[in-house]
């Protein structure tokens, strides 16, 4: 067994966002040929505390080296009161020879990534004819700020991002970040949340909203909505959008709006698409001018898979990470001499 801890998946996925994007779109598009097995995602919640939950989600990704494994993932949203972060993940990958467990990671950088990757690639796919300048996040915490940082690698004339966190304190702490790490950046907090709507033709929803607390009224038309936290949006905002998914069977749970516009309007035609599908397809996504476009990702499980096999596959050169052994039990035939 080979142990990798957060410091190792940081020196291998830091400056790597090329690789990162690559490995995140080549899981959408082997998704969409249908060359993944991805069962639903188990939720671990705790009748003490409705808060808190932990998922298991197990994945395969096929084709040339195929990868197996899981994330199990906490979020505990009080953590950050205590200065710890509210996600906290282990993940496996498994033998494809042998189904024996060989690699354990550190998940919650992984995961923040492929989460950042999957919006970036949302963004540029699902462009319009106006080159993005600016960004609005609603939600200041990981998410993100790994998001801009995913977004500025696909989308270099951002020059603008507008912030809005229900805890002011936030967007100020995440505003002095940006000002830090990218000093060229014009960096500016909103009053309310939609004043950061209104703000640019790009949104990212990075919340911890357990339930809709917006529409999409006051967004320009031809904005697009990377709604990643799933639980923002009024169900009648998300009928009235342009829908893309990474999968509707999975985002159709949960309690998502995806799931709450299902159950209002009694069908999933409101989807329009699937961002594998955008990037499968040989004619470019354009959104529309005059509506709003929204993309909501469940998280797929095959793109976590997709980013721990490359820090596995760099990390190995690198001499990087903890070998363990006699973490398995010996062969039967070596344990009996
Ligand atoms: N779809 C995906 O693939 C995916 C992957 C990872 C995380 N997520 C989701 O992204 C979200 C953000 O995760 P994080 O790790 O950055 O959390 P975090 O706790 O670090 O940050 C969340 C921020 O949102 C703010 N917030 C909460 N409610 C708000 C509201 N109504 N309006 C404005 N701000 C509000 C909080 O004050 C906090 O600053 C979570 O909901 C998480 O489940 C989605």
């Amino acid at each position: 067994m080979l142990i990798l801890g957060s410091g190792e998946v940081h020196q291998v996925l830091d400056g790597a966002e090329a690789e990162v994007l690559a490995a995140v779109r080549r899981a959408y598009l082997l998704h969409d040929r249908g060359r993944t097995a991805l069962p639903h995602s188990v939720f671990l919640r705790f009748p003490e505390d409705p808060r808190n939950r932990i998922i298991g989600l197990p994945a395969y990704l096929g084709e040339d080296a195929p990868v197996a494994g899981i994330k199990w993932i906490a979020s505990f949203p009080g953590n950050t009161a205590s200065g710890l972060e509210r996600a906290s993940a282990a993940m496996i990958l498994n033998s494809m020879a042998t189904g024996q467990p060989e690699t354990l990671l550190e998940g919650s950088v992984i995961s923040a990534r492929r989460t950042a990757a999957s919006a970036a690639l949302a963004a540029s796919a699902l462009g319009s004819s106006v080159p993005e300048t600016g960004v609005s996040l609603i939600g200041c915490g990981v998410i993100g700020f790994e998001i801009l940082a995913y977004l500025r690698a696909v989308l270099p004339g951002l020059a603008t991002v507008t912030l809005f966190d229900l805890d002011r304190s936030r967007a100020d702490a995440f505003a002095a970040r940006c000002q830090a790490r990218w000093p060229g950046l014009r960096t500016e907090v909103a009053g309310n949340a939609e004043g950061a709507l209104a703000a640019h033709r790009l949104v990212c929803l990075a919340t911890t909203a357990a339930a809709p607390h917006l529409t999409t009224d006051a967004c320009r038309p031809g904005t697009l909505v990377l709604h990643v936290s799933l639980r923002d949006l009024t169900p009648e905002s998300i009928l009235s959008a342009v829908n893309v998914v990474d999968d509707a069977d999975h985002v159709c749970r949960e309690s998502t709006s995806l799931h709450l516009a299902e159950q209002l309007s009694g069908s999933r035609d409101f989807i329009t698409t699937s961002i594998g599908s955008v990037l499968n397809a040989a004619e470019p996504f354009r959104r529309p001018g005059d509506r709003v476009t929204v993309f909501s990702p469940f998280g797929l499980g095959t793109l976590d898979l997709a980013l721990a096999d490359l820090v596995r596959r760099r990390a190995e050169p690198l001499g990087l990470g903890t070998w363990v052994p006699d973490f398995l039990p010996a062969p039967v035939g070596a344990a009996s001499g």
